[in-house]
């Protein structure tokens, strides 16, 4: 197969248009707290997505949006609805009852992504294996491999799927705080190398191995007002990071690392248990050759 590395790093978003906390499906999420006053909730969250977009153009980036749909207000968070990686798409199965119609509308947006040509192949998990997306399968460009979270929402299960799919290797790494159902929640892994994470999410052994993995002068540790922040939850393109408000230590540690970070204001969002990362897809993820490939050439 012939690559045609795209020019710019390429994003979807869904317009937050029909986004609301209506249930609880994480402990972050406050029902009650948006519905004291809807209308300013709302008008904030629209604020907050066009700050996020803004941002993300602004670091390079080219983002393609999605309308909403009634009733399906975490249709914001697109990291959860696919993994996807060299033109290849594997659609998210919601572990959570109140997600899962979502994934008839992000499998037929990502069909219209293939018959667009920006795709070529989209799949789904199997039913009744439970993944959620780039959420919990955090592409590592240097080291060409994905970080990849279960125990949460994502079944242990998936990441045998995951690896076949995509041909490439995966760290496993388990989840252990219900605070922190998704990998994306506690783990950033940077273009140069570091990755940021949050220590009391994981397993002993999943600490381990992002220690081992990543190398100990790698290894950037995110602090409890970080993680409650959603500062890990951020986008990185190049050597710019787009977070949700960071307090000035991080901020000046990344800095120090050779990042110009972008602080923008998620409350709303973080109201559902969101920030930057998961607010957005990466689609234009290319790895250097599947073991396959290599071995065919
Ligand atoms: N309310 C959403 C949920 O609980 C938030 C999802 C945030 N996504 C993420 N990848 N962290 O599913």
């Amino acid at each position: 197969m012939h690559r045609t590395p795209s020019l710019m790093p390429s994003l979807l978003m869904v317009a937050p248009s029909h986004y609301e906390v209506s249930y609880v499906i994480n402990p972050w999420m406050q029902p009650t707290a948006w519905g004291n006053d809807p209308e300013t909730h709302r008008h904030e969250a629209e604020a907050a997505s066009a700050a996020l977009h803004a941002a993300l153009i602004t670091a390079g980036a080219q983002v393609s949006l999605l309308p909403g749909v009634p009733g399906l207000p975490d249709m914001v968070f697109p990291a959860n609805a696919a993994v996807v990686l060299n033109r290849r798409a594997l659609v998210a199965r919601f572990a959570c009852q109140e997600r899962r119609g979502e994934e008839a509308h992000f499998l037929a947006a990502f069909e219209a992504l293939r018959l667009r040509g920006l795709l070529d192949v989209v799949e789904q998990y199997p039913a009744g294996v439970f993944q959620e997306g780039a959420g919990d399968a955090i592409w590592d460009d240097g080291r060409q491999l994905f970080w990849a979270g279960y125990g949460q929402r994502t079944q242990r299960a998936s990441l045998a799927i995951t690896e076949a799919f995509f041909a490439v290797p995966l760290v496993p790494l388990e989840l252990v705080s219900p605070r922190f159902y998704h990998l994306d929640t506690c783990f950033l892994s940077l273009s140069g190398g570091e990755v940021l994470y949050y220590p009391p999410a994981f397993s002993d052994e999943g600490r381990a191995s992002i220690e081992a993995v990543a190398g100990r002068d790698n290894v950037i540790l995110a602090h409890d007002e970080d993680a409650a922040g959603f500062c890990v939850n951020a986008v990185n393109i190049g050597r710019h990071i787009v977070m949700a408000r960071p307090p000035q230590r991080l901020r000046d540690e990344l800095t120090e690392r050779g990042y110009t970070v972008t602080s923008v204001d998620l409350d709303p969002f973080i109201l559902s248990g969101g920030g930057a990362y998961c607010m957005t897809l990466r689609l234009d993820r290319q790895s250097e050759a599947t073991p396959l490939e290599a071995a065919a050439e």
